[in-house]
């Protein structure tokens, strides 16, 4: 098992262009870490300009035990998790409250990867929630604080009339980030890393090596013998 690497932390921002940031390429290239291996992969899939190649589905658990999932953006990467930032009134931020613990997955379709992360979850600084804040559009900023995430819609009009409202409110200056828009951080525990037998086996379908599904795609005896698995656990 291989812990994470905590040393020198860099600092790497999704935006409109993929990963940048301090440190990227050095951490990029440490070929035994899991968060390195991550980024790798995260820069091929943007090379591949896949759509929302960022979205990642999160899931969370309620109170009383119920699981739910929606997808996310992941707005940033470090050696401490994986960051994105919502309105912590909704289901996903009560849920988060009552239990700090999520999973989130990945999943690339043209090159077939999978990746699944399980770990505990911390709010961010409001420092970097503001910096994020201040990187979305207008229009953005000014709907994410008239509505309220995972309300009911009584009606599309009252909703259009409150962020006209608070257009003007704020018409000349910048719009403030709601103090409930925050950012979160899951830190990673485990990191499991899947790819199809096609990337595996240098584009071969998975009925070429076993022959018992009947068709092109996987079939589970395949991905037992040809998937690539990395977990990495640091709980103890
Ligand atoms: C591709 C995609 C990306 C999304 N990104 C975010 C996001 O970064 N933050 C967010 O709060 N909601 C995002 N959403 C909306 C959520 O999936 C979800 O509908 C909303 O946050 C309410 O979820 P909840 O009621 O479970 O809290 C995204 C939806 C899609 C389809």
């Amino acid at each position: 098992m291989q812990g994470l690497n905590t040393a020198a932390p860099a600092v790497i921002r999704i935006g409109r262009n993929g990963a940048h940031g301090r440190g990227m390429t050095s951490l990029m290239t440490r070929r035994h870490d899991p968060i390195a291996k991550f980024i790798r992969w995260f820069d091929d899939v943007r090379r591949l300009k896949i759509p929302n190649y960022e979205a990642m589905a999160l899931a969370t658990t309620a109170s009383d035990r119920q699981p739910s999932v929606r997808f996310v953006l992941l707005k940033g990467i470090d050696q401490r998790g994986f960051v994105f930032f919502t309105d912590s009134r909704s289901r996903k931020g009560r849920e988060l409250r009552a239990n700090p613990r999520a999973a989130l997955a990945f999943y690339w379709q043209p090159n077939g990867r999978q990746v699944r992360v399980e770990g505990s979850v911390e709010q961010v600084a409001a420092s970097e929630a503001n910096e994020y804040w201040a990187t979305r559009p207008r229009q953005s900023q000014l709907a994410a604080s008239a509505s309220y995430q995972s309300a009911r819609l009584r009606s599309r009009a009252s909703l259009l009339a409150r962020v006209t409202r608070l257009a003007k409110k704020v018409r000349g200056r910048e719009v403030p980030r709601p103090h409930g828009w925050l950012g979160f951080r899951l830190r990673p525990e485990a990191i499991e890393k899947f790819t199809s037998a096609r990337e595996t086996t240098g584009g071969a379908g998975c009925c070429s090596r076993r022959g018992t599904c009947g068709g092109e795609g996987l079939c589970e005896a395949t991905i037992a013998l040809t998937v690539m698995r990395i977990v990495t656990r640091t709980a103890t």
